[in-house]
């Protein structure tokens, strides 16, 4: 199918759900996820919303991703249902590798009923680890038997780009002949039924973009700092003493707390550092998008020193 264009990827994620989302219908997603998952399929849509555990507490023989976390799930399944794989995560800032992308395709491919499988690749191409599975798990999933798994595909300039106000995202679903057309159908009537179209001065930018030779050089500046700010963020918080689950892609790490995070979120706002708190896993999220390099190290020493007050407190 043709890719179709979103206002952003949040609407082509409003779309799926639209096409493929009733009240009780499952949705899967991973725990944790980004926040606006729930908002989309749940409260909006009224799905029954499960959680699989992305990541073990403990790496196992073959890796961090919970694969049996996800087989579990899906064994639970009845009826139909919808699937969101998210790499690089956010929250967590984590990627799988070869061999887990291997393990995942191969539980995914024994799903007990028909999936539509989301691939949210809106952090497609920030892999800051040599051992990253460095495409998107679309093209397997969209290799899987089509009567099981249909996948979907939602990217898009935000992040891809780094055109972050210019919304425009695309939706694409893994399917081929007559399938095709009548998704691509379905879906650019569900988009004129819920924003007519993206707009069209935002696309018009992005296609110069995409027609200029230098872009992928302008990429890889800009993702080579954000690798830079990752490698700083890593060496701090080692030298710190700073624990955070793991990380490896993306811009974002999470890092466990004792007691409550918002709290700690709180007071951190006071000393002007603004992380987002994650109650329902006890962590908070810390972002290094957009942070200057040099305000890494009083950063981490300043989450240190409060996290350091909440064990003092609480012992
Ligand atoms: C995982 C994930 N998907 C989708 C989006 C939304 O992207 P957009 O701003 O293009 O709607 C975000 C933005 O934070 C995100 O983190």
């Amino acid at each position: 199918m043709l890719p179709v264009v979103t206002a952003g990827l949040t609407h082509g994620i409003a779309l799926v759900s639209m096409l493929f989302v009733d009240p009780g219908t499952p949705v899967l997603m991973p725990n944790p996820c980004w926040g606006n998952y729930a908002a989309i399929f749940g409260r909006v849509q009224g799905a029954d919303l499960r959680a699989w555990r992305l990541l073990r507490a403990q790496r196992g023989p073959q890796g961090w991703l919970d694969i049996d976390a996800l087989a579990t799930a899906l064994g639970r399944l009845s009826r139909p249902s919808l699937l969101v794989l998210n790499f690089p995560s956010n929250p967590l800032g984590y990627s799988p590798t070869p061999a887990e992308v291997d393990r995942l395709i191969d539980c995914i491919s024994n799903t007990p009923v028909p999936l539509v499988v989301v691939c949210d690749d809106a952090y497609q191409g920030m892999s800051w680890e040599p051992e990253i599975y460095p495409h998107s798990l679309f093209h397997r999933l969209a290799a899987l038997p089509a009567d099981r798994v249909l996948a979907v595909k939602i990217d898009g300039a935000t992040k891809e780009l780094f055109y972050f106000g210019g919304r425009v995202g695309f939706l694409t679903c893994g399917a081929a002949g007559s399938a095709a057309l009548v998704l691509e159908e379905k879906t650019r009537a569900a988009a004129r039924a819920s924003i007519s179209s993206a707009s069209a001065t935002a696309q018009a930018v992005l296609a110069q973009a995409l027609r200029d030779p230098d872009l992928p050089a302008q990429q890889n500046q800009v993702r080579g700092r954000l690798r830079d700010r990752y490698r700083i963020l890593k060496r701090c918080m080692q030298d710190a003493g700073l624990v955070a689950r793991p990380f490896n892609s993306g811009m974002f790490a999470v890092i466990d707390v004792p007691g409550d995070p918002e709290t700690l979120r709180q007071a951190l706002l006071a000393d002007g550092i603004g992380v987002v708190s994650l109650s329902e896993i006890g962590a908070l999220r810390l972002s290094y998008g957009s942070l200057a390099s040099a305000d890494i190290p009083p950063l981490v020493q300043s989450i240190a020193r409060h996290l350091r007050g909440v064990l003092v407190e609480s012992t």
